[in-house]
This record gives structure tokens, sequence and C-alpha cells, in this order.
């Protein structure tokens, strides 16, 4: 199956005559994109790449993987935004979210460089005393404070640790085929590098190096997460129809809300190993489509967690909001509730029976009061948290959010927003060329 979308809980709140209206926006959007004839266009390398990717590339991750796996007991990722929330989001989902404390013949994985906390930081530096340590810096412009910082660190602690050559052998860089500095530096330094393509944008890079190196070494077979990938590909990209094409549909539902008020979408995953998924996901969403003032504001929950801190509000609070629930339908784990001979908390009646039946019906139960609450669901199944899985879904979102963002009228594969605040950083910490933004800029602080 792979994937299906349900709208039983949508329909209350969309016509069939609006889905009919859209439609042949959504059509449109769906051939821009498969043309390759509109904004962003110099960037859709992620969409033909669950099968045109670099083979030899590919073999030489699986290489790599195995090399690191053998010669350390921490793997260091050094990234931020696209450059490590796909790798982290496949781990967890796939693997487990304390994948860390399981028993494994794989190396423990920390990420680093995705924050600017000096606690995070040393935190991980002492981590890695007394421990065989790898890492891999994932820069696609080679020049992002969060990593380069990181890297310096890392790098300095492995020549300290290693000496100079057999540092070289533990550090692992991907980042840009030929341009910036970080790839000019690892190839005098000898480090071997994997290449983030000039066609695929940082947050649609999880299935290219940036990604499958971090996912390999954990142990996930990443031709089976291609394959789904693939078979994604080759089912979103065949049919520009609506009826048959759920990706299609996930984008058009989510455009007619959005132009009905439901400015925030929460992305609802019912399981711990969800949440980094979770996040990838509003990387995505927000990032392409939250630009020139529009965009629907991507927000995630997991439950049942969260319906006891966020629950109220989904149910009752400002009615600008849907859902969109991913159910994974085989959890992979069965266990059963087991009999309290007390039944102190009365829950006798469910003893026997597996939790993973109390989650599902505890979903069911959600779906049905949030939609009494005035909240649309859309209802996404997948069969089950296998690689093939993961890399079905991804490919939907991805496909899905390209389709949504043209519908939008916005580039859905540009972020020049995300510079704004970066520039305000150098200029206050004093970077040369920035002197005179510095000082307006503390001038306006008041400092
Ligand atoms: O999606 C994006 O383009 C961003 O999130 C980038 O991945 C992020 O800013 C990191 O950039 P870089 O890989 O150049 O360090």
């Amino acid at each position: 199956m792979g994937l299906k979308l349900t709208d039983t809980f949508v329909k209350g709140f969309i016509g069939n005559e609006e889905v009919s209206c859209m439609k042949a926006q959504a059509e449109t959007a769906y051939m821009q994109l498969m043309r390759g004839d509109s904004q962003g266009n110099d960037y859709l390398g992620w969409v033909k790449l669950p099968e045109n990717y670099d083979k030899d590339e590919f073999s030489r991750i699986k290489i790599a993987a195995e090399k690191i796996k053998k010669s350390c007991d921490v793997f260091v990722v050094i990234g931020i935004g696209g450059s490590y929330l796909g790798a982290r989001a496949a781990i967890e989902f796939v693997k487990s979210p304390i994948y860390n404390n399981l028993k494994k013949d794989t190396p423990d994985i920390y990420f680093a460089g995705n924050n600017i906390s000096p606690t995070a930081l040393s935190e991980l530096v002492s981590i890695c005393e007394g421990k065989d340590v790898c890492i891999n810096v994932i820069s696609k412009s080679g020049t992002t404070t969060e990593p380069a910082i990181a890297f310096r660190v890392f790098k300095s602690m492995l020549v300290d640790k290693y000496g100079e050559a057999e540092a070289v052998k533990r550090i692992f860089v991907t980042t840009d085929k030929c341009r910036g500095t970080l790839k000019e530096f690892s190839d005098k330094a000898g480090y071997e590098t994997f290449v983030v393509p000039d066609d695929v944008g940082g947050r649609f890079s999880v299935l290219t190096a940036v990604g499958l190196l971090p996912i390999a070494v954990a142990g996930i077979d990443i031709d089976a997460m291609m394959k789904g990938a693939a078979d994604a590909m080759n089912k979103y990209t065949s049919s520009s129809f609506l009826e048959e094409n759920e990706a299609l549909k996930y984008a058009v539902l989510r455009n007619i809300l959005y132009r009905k008020g439901k400015c925030t979408e929460i992305l609802v995953g019912y399981e711990p190993y969800a949440l980094m998924f979770n996040e990838w996901w509003k990387q995505l969403y927000g990032e392409s489509e939250g630009k020139d003032k529009k965009g629907i504001f991507p927000a995630s929950v997991v439950f049942s967690t969260d319906l006891h801190s966020l629950g109220q509000y989904i149910q009752d609070g400002q009615r600008n909001l849907f859902e969109t629930v991913v159910k994974v339908c085989d959890p992979g784990t069965s266990f059963i509730i087991p009999n309290d001979p007390a039944n102190v908390d009365g829950l006798n009646f469910i003893a026997g029976k597996d939790l993973d039946f109390v989650n599902k019906t505890a979903m069911l139960a959600t779906l049905m009061a949030h939609n009494d609450g005035g909240v649309p669901n859309i209802l996404i199944e997948l069969d089950d948290r296998t690689a093939y899985s993961f890399g079905y879904i991804v490919y939907f979102f991805e496909f899905a959010c390209g389709v949504s963002g043209y519908m939008l009228g916005v580039n859905p594969f540009n972020q020049p927003g995300v510079e704004a605040y970066k520039k305000n950083m150098f200029a206050l910490l004093g970077k040369p060329g920035y002197e005179k933004e510095g000082e307006a800029l503390r001038k306006r602080a008041g400092i």
C-alpha cells in the first residue's frame, strides 16, 4: 500500500465543489513541477533523485559507513537545518529516539552544530572523552556559523587525540561539489568528501549523502529507503489527476483550509519516534511556504503525550488550526497490558490487550473529539516504520510540498528570510565588513 490519505475528518469543513474548484490549480502546480519551468526550477534535483542519483557515491557511502562503524564508539554528525534534520528523523523513526541507549553493534550517534549552546557543545565534548570518535561535517555552503564552530572543536579534538594523519581518516565531509571553502579545505586536508547536489536544497536533501551517510552508520538499510522513495516517486509523478494522486490531494486540502482561515497545520504523531520526523516536516513546509507574507505555520505534536499539554488548546482554543495525523499502522512491537489483581486504576477491562490497540483507539477518539471541536483532520496512514516506508513518506511530503508551494504562489525552493538574523548577528559580533550595520543595531538596541 505504501501510504493512504483519508479525508473523512475534513469533509465537514470542505465541500466537494471547493475541491473541484481547486483541482485545476493543483494540476497546474503539478505540471510546473514536472516541466521544471517555474520559480526555483534550478532546485528540482530531488524530484527524480530516488532513481537518478550518483550510484558510485552511493557505494562509497556504504563503504564509509562500514569503516565508521568499525572505527568508532561515537559518531558526531555536525550540521544544521536541512543538513541534519532528515538524518536525525530517520534514525529516530526507523531505529529509536533512544537509539544511543539501545544494545547495538553500531556507534552512538550525536548531532552537533545545530545550536549555539555552550552547554550542549561542552557536554558532547565530554561524552567523547575516552571514546573513539569519527565525525561527519555536513554543510552545503560550508560557511554556516553553527556547524563551523562545532567543526573547529571536533577537528582539533581528533587531531589532539590521534594526530593529523589518523584524524584525517576520521573526518568525513559532505558539502558542495566544487564551490566553497569547505570543499577546498577538505581536498587539501585529504578528508573523504560527499556531495550535496547543486540542484537539491538542504530541506530536500535527506536522500542524498547528507542524510544517507549518518543513516547508514546507524545500520539502516539505505537501499530499502531509496526503493521506498522511488516507488513513491513513480506513484506521485505519474498522474496529475487528484483522484489518483494523494500528494496532490494533500496539497489541495491544506490550501483550501488555509484559504478558509486555517493558518496553522499541526502534524500529529502517536509515538515518541515521530518527534524528529515532525521537526524535519516543519522545516520542509515552513521554509518552503513561509514567504511573501503568506504560508501555513507548521506546528507539531506527539500524542498522547501532548494531549496532556496542548490538547486543551487544540480542542477548544482559537479555531485557526487543522491537523494532519500520521498513523503508522504496524508499530512493529507488541506490548500486552498486564492484569493487576488489585485493579486500583480500574483498568483491568483492558488487561490482556495490546498497548497499540489502546494507542490506536486514543487516535480515533482524538480525531473525532477534535473534529467535534472544529478542527479538520487529514489522516495519512503509513504501513509501518521501516526504512522503505520512511523513504516513501519523505518523498510524499516533498512532492506535496512542491505542489502546495506553487499553488500558494510562492517559490518553494528558496529561503531568503533565513539571512536576516545572520546579517544582524555578524554585525553585532563585529565581523569585518559589517561595521556600519553593527553600529546602527547597537544604537537601536540601546547598547
Ligand atoms: O534548507 C536549507 O537550505 C537550510 O536549512 C540549510 O540546510 C541550513 O541553513 C544549513 O546550511 P548549510 O548546509 O549551507 O550549512
